[in-house]
C-alpha cells in the first residue's frame, strides 16, 4: 500500500470505528465487566489494546496508536500527553542510575534541560556530541553507555545526522537508539529503515497539524516495544481520547499538507537566499546545510520549518522586523497550518560539544498554508525596514 493510502486507512479497524468513518471518542476512566471471566481476560490482555482501565486506553486511543505504528513502522506506539513526555519517558525506560547517555548537541532545549537536571539527579551522566560526528561516535562510547539519542535535523540550526552509521555503531554494543523524529513526522523520514529502535514525535506539530492539541508518541521496534510500553505505563503516561481524536483527524491530511508546506517553504527559502540582508539559509535541502548529503540520501522530502541568519544588524531593528510582520505570528511552535516566526536565542549556551560561533541573529520560520506570494511579500516589506 502506498503511503497516502496508508494515511487514509491507518487505525480504522471496525473494532475502533464501530462502523463510522472516524472512531467515536470513547472517554473513560472505568471499564465495567459483566463476569469474573471477562475481568480475568481483560487482565491477561491488558497490554494489547483491550479495554481494561482508562489509563491503558480506550478504542479512540487504540486507533491512534495503531495508526502511528502503521505510519512509522515498528511494533507498537505508546501515547503521551505531549512530545516532551514522550522523550522523557523513552529515556527513563532505557536508562538507570550509573548509565551513560550520548545526546546530540542540537537537541530540543527541554530535552537538554531534562538531561542536565532530572537525569543528572538520578545518577545518569550525559555526554553531548556534535551532530556531524558520524563514525567518530565510537570514541565517545563507554562500557556503561546505554542510549544514543538523535534529533535530525537539529532544533533551529537544522544539521542532518548520518542516522544509519550512528545506529550501526551503537548496535555493535547493544546501545538503544532513540530519535526525535518530529521534523521527519513519520512521512519524510522512515526511522526503522535506518536502524532506529524508538522514534519519538511531538505529534503536537505536524500530526495534529492545527495548533489545537498537545500529543506525544513513541513508536518502538519489536525488541524495544515491551519495555517501552510497560515502563511508560508504570510512569503513569497516557493521552486523552479527545486529543487522540484530534490527532487522528490531523493525520488524515498530513501528506497533502506536507506537500504544500514543503513547496512553499522551499520557495521562501530560495527567495531569502537571494536577499542581501540574509547571510545564510539553514534548510536541510540546501547544499550549505551540514548533513545535506544525508538529507538527500535518507529523506523523502522537507517540511515548512527552517531558519536563516541575518547579516550584522541592530537588535532593535530585528524586533521591529518581527513586530511588524502581518502573516507571520510569533509563537514557540510549528507544524500547524499557520505561518510562524521567532528569533532563536541562547545558541551560545545550548551548543556545548561544538560551540555556536555565529554572532548574527538567527530567525526561525514555519511556512504555513497561506498563499506563498503573500508570505514573501510580508517578508520583503519586513526586510526592507532594515534599510530604512
Ligand atoms: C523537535 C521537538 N521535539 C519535541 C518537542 C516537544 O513537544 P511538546 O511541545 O509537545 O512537548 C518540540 C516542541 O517544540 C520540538 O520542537
Amino acid at each position: 500500500m502506498k503511503q497516502d493510502t496508508k494515511i487514509v486507512n491507518a487505525g480504522r479497524r471496525k473494532e475502533w470505528t464501530n462502523g463510522s468513518v472516524n472512531p467515536p471518542v470513547q472517554r473513560a476512566s472505568t471499564i465495567v465487566f459483566d463476569t469474573v471471566k471477562d475481568m480475568k481476560n481483560a487482565i491477561v490482555n491488558r497490554a494489547n489494546k483491550t479495554l481494561f482501565y482508562g489509563r491503558r486506553g480506550t478504542t479512540t486511543t487504540f486507533a491512534f496508536s495503531e495508526a502511528m505504528t502503521q505510519l512509522e513502522g515498528g511494533a507498537g506506539c505508546a501515547l503521551y500527553p505531549c512530545g516532551t513526555a514522550a522523550i522523557t519517558s523513552a529515556l527513563l525506560s532505557f536508562l538507570k542510575a550509573g548509565d551513560h547517555l550520548l545526546m546530540v548537541d542540537t537537541t530540543y532545549e527541554p530535552t537538554r534541560d531534562f538531561c542536565n537536571k532530572i537525569l543528572k539527579g538520578l545518577g545518569i551522566e550525559t555526554t553531548y556530541y556534535d551532530p556531524m560526528i558520524g563514525a567518530d561516535i565510537k570514541s565517545l562510547i563507554r562500557p556503561n553507555t546505554r542510549v544514543l539519542f538523535l534529533e535530525s535535523p537539529g532544533s533551529n540550526t537544522m544539521e542532518v545526522q548520518d542516522v544509519p552509521t550512528l545506529a550501526k555503531i551503537a548496535h555493535e554494543t547493544d546501545i538503544t537508539v532513540i530519535l526525535d523524529n518530529t521534523w521527519g513526522s513519520g512521512i519524510q523520514f522512515k526511522p526503522f529503515d535506518y536502524g532506529v529502535d524508538i522514534s519519538v514525535q511531538a505529534a503536537t506539530k505536524y500530526i495534529v497539524g492545527h495548533s489545537d492539541a498537545m500529543m506525544g508518541t513513541a513508536t518502538a521496534n519489536e525488541a524495544h516495544w515491551p519495555t517501552l510500553r510497560e515502563n511508560s505505563y508504570l510512569l503513569g503516561q497516557c493521552a486523552s481520547p479527545d486529543d487522540c481524536y484530534m490527532a487522528l483527524r490531523g493525520l488524515r491530511t498530513l501528506s497533502v499538507r506536507m506537500k504544500q508546506h514543503e513547496q512553499s517553504a522551499l520557495k521562501v527559502a530560495h527567495w531569502l537566499s537571494e536577499q542581501p540582508i540574509v547571510k545564510t539559509v539553514l534548510h536541510p535541502a540546501f547544499k550549505e546545510c551540514p548533513g545535506n548529503e544525508f538529507f538527500e540520501r535518507d529523506f523523502n522530502g522537507s517540511n515548512g520549518l527552517f531558519s536563516f541568519v541575518l547579516e550584522d544588524v541592530n537588535d532593535s531593528d530585528v524586533d521591529d522586523f518581527l513586530d511588524n510582520l502581518a502573516h507571520f505570528k510569533m509563537g514557540f511552535s510549528w507544524g500547524g497550518f499557520e505561518s510562524l516566526v521567532l528569533r532563536v536565542s541562547g545558541l551560545d549556551r545550548l551548543r556545548t560539544a561544538k560551540p555556536w560561533t555565529e554572532k548574527n541573529p538567527v530567525i526561525r520560520l514555519h511556512i504555513g498554508l497561506e498563499d506563498v506570494d503573500d508570505l514573501i511579500e510580508d517578508l520583503r516589506q519586513g526586510l526592507a525596514r532594515f534599510a530604512q
